[in-house]
């Protein structure tokens, strides 16, 4: 990465850090998939497959986030690249069948991987046979088109290979385009994270409210 890419992805960053504020609370909900049972993923308004995310993708799937005037995009494309040079192991793309083109991408991690998943803040730890799927992103250009609920079904589903058999995910309960989407993948509310910041994101606290079988929230349609 260039100096001048460099800055600009420390820049966006920070410019997340100080969003944070002084003090604040984020509420996120905990949704899981049960791999035992068995669920038809749904189809995206165009054709796409599933492959493993090389470094060549990320030009890519975060360019159009890179030259768009949105300040909250540029940070999604500087936290997915941080994301990836860091060498979380296991990124997942989908791509257009009709163009060769990545669009789609997120992570997914086992209980092999607590150490990293540790690292990354604000999840719990991963059971034996538990997965954790993070890190969504659809380019601008790609959004709209059913393509998070369709590849992220077909990725919780190679969590097979990391041994697991129920796969979680992480969205803040205002991300109504992700819980809808998680949704559709086949993914349910199972607990809320509350994780309060302080100092700009300097210090947190993490807790996480487990849902009771019979908790209505488990039901929760968005
Ligand atoms: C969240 C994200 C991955 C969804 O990608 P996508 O491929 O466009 O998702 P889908 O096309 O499957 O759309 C999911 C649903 O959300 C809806 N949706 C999209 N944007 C929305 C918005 N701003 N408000 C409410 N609903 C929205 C879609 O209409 C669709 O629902 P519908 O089928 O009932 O119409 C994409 O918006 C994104 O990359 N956002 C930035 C990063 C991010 O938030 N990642 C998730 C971190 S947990």
């Amino acid at each position: 990465m260039s100096p001048t890419d460099r800055f600009r992805d420390i820049r966006a960053r920070l410019a997340g850090r100080l969003e944070l504020g002084w003090s604040t609370e984020i509420t996120r909900y905990g949704l899981r998939r049960d791999l035992s049972v068995p669920f038809e993923p749904p189809a995206a308004k165009i054709p796409i497959s599933i492959r493993p995310l090389v470094t060549a993708d990320l030009g890519p799937l975060l360019g159009a986030a890179d030259s768009s005037a949105d300040v909250a995009e540029k940070r999604e494309a500087a936290v997915r690249r941080a994301f990836s040079a860091k060498g979380s192991g296991r990124g997942f793309v989908a791509v257009d069948e009709r163009n060769g083109t990545p669009c789609y991408v997120q992570w997914l991690f086992g209980a092999k991987d607590n150490s990293f998943v540790e690292k990354m803040k604000g999840f719990p730890v991963l059971e034996p046979l538990q997965a954790l799927l993070e890190n969504a992103y659809t380019p601008l250009n790609y959004r709209g088109l059913g393509i998070m609920s369709a590849a992220m079904a077909l990725i919780a589903e190679r969590a097979d290979d990391v041994g697991a058999d129920e796969v979680l995910t992480f969205v803040q309960t205002d991300n109504i385009a992700s819980l809808k989407g998680c949704q559709r993948a086949g993914f349910n509310p199972v607990m809320l994270h509350h994780s309060k910041r302080g100092a700009f994101g300097l210090t947190r606290q993490d807790s996480f409210e487990h849902f009771m079988a019979n908790d209505q929230r488990r039901h929760a349609r968005f």
